[in-house]
């Protein structure tokens, strides 16, 4: 393995932080997401949108029991105890999130809020007392909810304008700690659920169509990303930036070549995003398929000379789950993948949300985005939500958790050792337990540390370290000479 090769965990602000209200903070689209747990399949439209009625409810309530992003898991007050487990866990890369709401509130202030600053100096030296790199997400699923009243969020320029303003400011303050910066989270989840990516609330629009709304808005973060990138090659040519899309494999059915087909343009689509960012342009099959379902976006020289010109150091994705898909799919089962459905596969095991496991699914995603791009990759998110159990005598026994890890490293290792590939790092989903992205989910869980928390926000937030915790501190012990046994069955 590669001698600096990246090992650690990974999260996001608004799922770990808490403390919505406190020190200046202010309201985020994240804290508006409401308990939902969609056990059935109908219920995917509604987790990927939100509409003014539910938003004006959630400004009005101030509780915090069902809006489980408002109290996180008291990472905020937390963070040191937090870390110091980790860093006996042997992990030298952790992936967080800043809220962009606890450094501009309201987004457009014309200062930053000192005491959102003042954490982070803090997170970050506590981290680096530890040894852990920061790898930094700028934009991960939460913006000042102000801009989404005020402007219509991403659909603005304006805010694309406010958020470049954001993230210089954070850059300069932490450019000594931080090296590594991701400027946007699975950028091409815009077009699956619009809202906690983009703040775009569909009836908000009523005389426009929303698909157009969507693509402008996602123009308008490729341009503020490649601005960043720009800042920072500028500024700091020590940095490295990162582009990051969301990779679900997708297989084909069966062999008939059009499901086939079907699998291959289903998997263009998704790598179109990050062709903007790692190639520099718009692929033309984007802009054709744009054109053909009536979308018209102005893309300036201007626009397109940044693209080219601010390109990403790394390629990094997300992992968890793969699916199945057909040229017409009729009569055949459908399964839930990260905020998307498609045909089950009957090869594979699927986690208690349906997400169904594929460790193989994984090594392929390597090879492809590795032969697309030839830059280096980084796995920024791949772990299993399940629930735990804790046990009287306070252990949590999460074997499937560890089958899941043990796995999916087996074949990224398989992937360094024959494939060729050039891999910056893997971090797990979920370093403490947090809240579910889609479904607001305290049961829904990821990390190597329980926190003792229910869906209804009560719990002490006590922590517990999970058979996966010590697992994983005895896989990152042997440094880059994992001994083959330790990945095989027990
Ligand atoms: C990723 C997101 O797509 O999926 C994370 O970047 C999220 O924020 C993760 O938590 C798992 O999804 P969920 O909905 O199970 O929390």
């Amino acid at each position: 393995m590669p001698q600096d090769f990246m090992w650690g965990v990974a999260t996001s602000a608004n799922q770990v932080e808490g403390a919505w209200n406190e020190d200046g903070k202010g309201m985020s689209i994240a804290d508006c997401e409401r308990y939902n747990p969609h056990q059935d399949l109908n219920d995917y439209k509604r987790v990927n949108s939100m509409s003014t009625a539910e938003l004006n409810q959630a400004i009005k309530d101030h509780s915090t029991k069902k809006w489980g992003k408002r109290h996180g898991v008291d990472f905020y007050h937390r963070y040191p105890s937090d870390l110091k487990l980790l860093a006996k866990a042997h992990i030298n890369a952790f992936r967080i999130s800043i809220a962009w709401t606890r450094i501009y509130p309201n987004g457009d202030d014309s200062e930053p809020n000192q005491k959102g600053l003042e954490y982070y100096d803090s997170l970050f030296k506590t981290m680096k007392d530890y040894g852990i790199q920061p790898i930094v997400t700028l934009s991960h699923y939460e913006m000042p909810l102000n801009l989404v009243l005020k402007y219509d969020a991403w659909f603005d320029k304006k805010v694309a304008d406010y958020f470049v303003k954001f993230s210089k400011t954070v850059i300069d303050r932490y450019h000594n700690l931080v090296k590594y910066w991701i400027p946007i989270n699975e950028i091409d989840s815009i077009v699956r659920h619009p809202f906690s990516s983009a703040g775009l609330v569909e009836d908000r629009f009523p005389d426009q169509n929303f698909t157009q709304v969507i693509y402008q808005a996602m123009h308008n973060q490729f341009i503020a990303s490649a601005k960043i990138t720009a800042y920072i090659h500028k500024n700091y040519p020590e940095a490295k930036v990162g582009s990051m899309i969301t990779s679900t494999m997708v297989y084909p059915y069966n062999s008939d070549p059009r499901n086939m087909f079907k699998a291959t343009e289903t998997m263009r689509e998704n790598y179109n995003f990050s062709d903007i960012q790692v190639r520099g342009a718009y692929p033309k099959v984007l802009l054709d398929h744009m054109k053909k379902i009536g979308v018209d976006i102005p893309i300036t020289q201007e626009d397109k000379a940044l693209l080219e010109a601010n390109t990403a150091d790394f390629v990094a994705f997300s992992y968890y789950s793969s699916v199945c898909t057909a040229y017409d799919t009729t009569g055949l089962k459908i399964t839930k993948a990260n905020r998307t459905t498609g045909v089950y596969n009957k090869y594979l095991p699927e986690s208690e949300w349906g997400w169904q496991i594929d460790p193989v699914g994984l090594r392929i995603i390597l090879i492809n985005l590795f032969d697309r791009y030839q830059k280096p990759l980084f796995i920024v998110e791949n772990g299993l939500g399940a629930k735990d159990a804790l046990t009287s005598n306070n252990y949590v026994h999460d074997q499937y958790r560890i089958d899941y890890l043990r796995q999916h490293i087996k074949q990224m290792l398989l992937s360094l050792q024959n494939d060729g590939i050039d891999l910056m790092g893997y971090l797990m989903w979920g370093s403490t337990d947090m809240v579910s992205a889609s479904t607001t989910q305290m049961s829904k869980r990821y990390g190597l540390i329980y926190v003792d928390l229910d869906d209804n926000g009560n719990g002490s937030y006590t922590r517990t370290l999970k058979d996966s915790y010590y697992w994983y501190q005895k896989l990152l012990s042997f440094g880059t000479e994992i001994p083959t046994a330790y990945l095989e069955n027990d």
